[in-house]
């Protein structure tokens, strides 16, 4: 490898090279130690043939002998051929460091980054361009609203609630529909400081009657309202975050206030609407939260002290809970 480093790029891009075929070695080191390489060379106390270890790890034999092939040139494998056999077996480091076995293995830190982490990089180039996901995912979020905004913002009368703080409320759509239906009310979008900026960016609109606030409902300070909206946060988080958050809500809320929360409620049985299991399902893998029964929500909101828990289903994607304190 160091040779290439004296070379220069300009002729032949060795080093370039080297680095963008790097995962390959990552992965070959992985490999072996999913399909369990250096534990059988450790075991087997006298060099392997392809033939032996293809039969004792289950592998194709001209798979197998490519992969060991691989670690002999990076060195974690020795290979002696005996009479045109290569007889492979293990290097001191495999040995320490690789095999499950050793007091000093690696094994578990390799499974981790082969099975979890690797499959995150596939995301990486999203990442970097993350106030372009940013901005996809609030427009997801966004749409909704044009179609279901209006239902949650008339399902109860709120015109009583002069002061209304959407927590999480991402572009305003949903502040927006409750600010044309309570014109006499203010209404203003509370979320994490590049939601906002990027809602002040990409969503507002000429004459907008909602106001940005930049915060953090978890960690920072909640401004005192008369009434609180939770559109899809709940859903998102454990019993525990959530019982916290909704009782910070509770000690700052009005008196005479209350919480509306805009979520797709489960049955009780759990057995339906077909299409909130499914958005469950989906939160499994894009959340910690998933979709739960009316019951759910009530026994929160009762819990961090709201009464009066009214329970409305639109018979749409959202129903609506608002609960007084
Ligand atoms: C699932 S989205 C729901 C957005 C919006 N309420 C809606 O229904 O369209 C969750 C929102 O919570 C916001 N959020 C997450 N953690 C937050 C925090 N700690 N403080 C404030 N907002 C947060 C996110 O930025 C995002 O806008």
């Amino acid at each position: 490898m160091a040779e290439h480093l004296s070379q220069s790029e300009l002729d032949y891009p060795f080093k370039l090279m080297e680095y963008f075929n790097g995962f390959r070695i990552s992965k070959a080191i992985f490999s072996a130690c999913e399909l369990g390489v250096f534990d059988l060379l450790l075991q087997c106390q006298e060099p392997l043939s392809v033939t032996e270890v293809a039969k004792k790890l289950g592998t194709s034999e001209d798979g197998i002998e490519r992969l060991l092939d691989v670690l002999v040139a990076i060195e974690i494998v020795d290979v002696e051929v005996v009479q045109g056999t290569a007889h492979y077996s293990s290097t001191d480091v495999a040995n320490l460091y690789l095999a499950k076995t050793s007091p000093k293995s690696l094994h578990d830190m390799i499974i981790y980054s082969s099975q979890t982490i690797y499959p995150l990089w596939n995301n990486l180039v999203d990442a970097v361009r993350s106030e372009e996901e940013m901005l996809k995912f609030m427009r997801l979020m966004n749409s909704t609203w044009i179609i279901d905004g209006h239902d949650i913002a008339t399902v109860f009368d709120l015109s009583r609630f002069k002061s209304i703080i959407d927590l999480g409320g991402c572009s305003g759509a949903l502040a927006r529909e409750l600010s044309r239906e309570y014109p006499s009310s203010s209404v203003t979008v509370l979320d994490l400081p590049a939601v906002v900026q990027t809602a002040r960016r990409h969503f507002t609109q000429q004459d907008d009657t909602i106001c940005f606030q930049e915060g953090d409902i978890f960690e920072g300070d909640i401004p005192h309202a008369d009434l609180y909206i939770l559109a899809r946060i709940i859903h998102d988080w454990k019993e525990d975050k959530n019982l916290k958050l909704l009782r910070k809500i509770h000690a700052v809320c009005h008196p005479g206030g209350g919480v509306l929360l805009a979520e797709a409620l489960l049955f009780e049985n759990r057995r339906g609407p077909t299409q909130v299991q499914v958005f469950s399902l989906n939160m499994l893998v894009q959340t910690e939260g998933k979709e739960h029964p009316p019951s759910y929500y009530t026994h929160l909101l009762t819990e961090a002290g709201f009464t009066n828990v009214t329970v409305c289903r639109t018979g749409k994607s959202y129903d609506a809970i608002l609960a007084l304190k």
